[in-house]
């Protein structure tokens, strides 16, 4: 083998090592769920709902937010079979950040820097890939 291909074959097994590594096919709920009675949620409801805290302002009017899954602290877990695989953030319905999660590795969290002036509203959707897709809104 010559050393071009070598290396050739080298960055392609490195770029797709890089490439999202769980099973879409573990994706088996993608339904749009929703506490029942807001009253009294269950603890697999409390489980799967964001939870958006605000933090500081920054010199140039961006603030902190932070986007947590599950309240009342129960953590959702991250298992080979079972994690929240995607979490966005929407700014007065408009999407602004968005993070992928892998199972076992990483679990769900996003962080970002929102700009502060204008914003009412945070809307923040976590996906589940057993439980479907919660999401929580925070009136600012
Ligand atoms: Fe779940």
């Amino acid at each position: 083998m010559k050393r071009r291909t070598a290396l050739k074959l080298s960055l392609l097994a490195l770029a797709s090592s890089y490439a999202q590594a769980f099973e879409k096919s573990k994706i088996v709920n993608t339904m749009k769920m929703k506490i029942k009675d807001p009253k009294n949620p269950t603890k697999a409801e409390l489980k799967h709902t964001p939870e958006i805290k605000l933090g500081d302002v920054d010199a140039k009017g961006y603030v902190s937010v932070d986007v947590t899954i599950g309240q009342q602290g129960i953590i959702h877990p991250s298992t080979a079979d079972h994690w929240i695989y995607e979490i966005a953030l929407f700014a007065n319905g408009k999407k602004v950040a968005k993070v992928d999660l892998e199972p076992v590795i990483s679990r769900g969290y996003l962080s970002a820097k929102v700009k502060k002036e204008g914003l009412k509203e945070l809307k923040a959707v976590a996906k589940c890939n057993l439980h479907g897709d919660w999401e929580e809104t925070l009136k600012v």
